[in-house]
């Protein structure tokens, strides 16, 4: 018994000893490196982050006692890593592909002549919401790009200060615009959520899409087609459910989240954003120079009753019949669907 007391003191005492030395020699180094390096005491900086747990501070909050979080490391190689790599490689290959096709292909035309009969295909409040996201998407797409990208390829061209004064821009846009194009989102999910309902004539749609992307064939469908519902279910509101709610977050840090949740946050938004801002390309192709007379179709709301029997067959035969109201003569406005002569 005695023995094992004897023993067990002398367990400590090393223990201890141990301890002791080790902290003095931290202090040692520490004092060390401020005299061969001061301004640049890295094992002050070591001892604070080598613990896990939370230090002491008067400052009260959640994790105010946490100096350096290591993690903010881990996620800074992964923002300048595989986000960044991947991410902007993918917004380049979607540009690409795009030309591609446009080279290959050109935009789909109609096959017959425009009638001059115009349709209502867009009501007032439609547009006002579709070009209010799109605007706003187009300038958080952009600011955010500068913000992600900027510095590999801005900053060599233009330089710190005017670097410096652009990003600064990007991020006000960024965080101001945000909350106006959650809004115009939520408005247009309520708005063309009936619209977007899949019908069974949907599969037809997907079982003839490339021949409708190659050769322009018609495939009836309502108000819709198949790809532009892909596009609203996925897009409009997945994406959007993801780039927004992880926005949320990093634009109102004043909840308590933590760095690690700030951290997780961060890889959602920029992912989403950059699958996001790829296929979103896709559908502004497909609404400006992909497809003759759609970009008219949104900028007046009206539509040329050819265009919709060639790509909205079955919502033509619903206006038809008496469940939407037709235009008639040509607005002013509209010239995009005049008869050609
Ligand atoms: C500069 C950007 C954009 C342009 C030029 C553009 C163009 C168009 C056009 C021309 C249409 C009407 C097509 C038709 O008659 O069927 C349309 C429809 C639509 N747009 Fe956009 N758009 C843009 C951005 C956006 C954004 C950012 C969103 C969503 C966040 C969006 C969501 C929609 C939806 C849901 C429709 C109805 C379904 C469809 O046609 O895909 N658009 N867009």
């Amino acid at each position: 018994m005695k023995l094992l007391t004897s023993l067990c003191l002398a367990l400590s005492v090393l223990l201890v000893g141990g301890m002791a030395f080790a902290q003095q020699s931290d202090v040692q180094q520490q004092q060390e490196r401020r005299l061969v390096q001061p301004g640049n005491n890295a094992p002050v900086w070591r001892e604070v982050r080598k613990e896990a747990q939370e230090h002491t501070t008067t400052v009260r909050g959640r994790e105010t006692g946490v100096l350096v979080q290591s993690a903010g490391q881990t996620w800074r190689q992964i923002r300048n890593g595989p986000v960044t790599f991947y991410g902007g490689w993918l917004v380049v290959l979607a540009v690409l592909i795009i030309a591609a096709f446009y080279f290959a292909r050109g935009s789909i035309k109609l096959h017959e002549r425009p009638t001059g009969r115009l349709i209502l295909r867009f009501g007032t409040a439609e547009q006002v919401v579709h070009w209010t996201s799109a605007i706003s998407f187009c300038v958080l797409g952009l600011s955010g790009l500068t913000l992600l990208f900027g510095k590999y390829v801005l900053l060599p061209v233009i330089g710190y200060l005017l670097f410096g004064w652009l990003t600064a821009l990007a991020k006000n846009l960024h965080n101001f615009v945000a909350p106006l194009f959650i809004l115009s989102v939520v408005v247009m999910i309520v708005m063309w959520l009936r619209d977007n309902l899949p019908r069974a004539y949907d599969f037809q749609w997907f079982r003839k899409s490339w021949a409708f992307m190659m050769h322009g064939e018609h495939v009836p469908s309502g108000r819709f087609n198949a790809g532009e519902k892909v596009w609203f279910w996925l897009g409009v509101i997945g994406l959007s459910i993801a780039v927004s709610w992880s926005g949320v977050i990093l634009l109102f840090p004043n909840f308590d989240q933590t760095r690690a949740v700030m951290q997780e946050a961060w890889i959602w938004h920029a992912s989403a954003a950059l699958i996001y801002i790829a296929i979103a390309l896709g559908h502004i192709y497909m609404g400006t120079i992909g497809v003759e007379g759609a970009y008219g179709n949104m900028r007046t709301g009206y539509t040329d009753e050819t265009w919709a029997k060639e790509h909205h067959q079955i919502w033509l035969d619903e206006t038809k019949s008496g469940r939407t109201a037709p235009g008639g003569a040509v607005p002013a406005g509209a010239p995009h669907m005049k008869e050609k002569s």
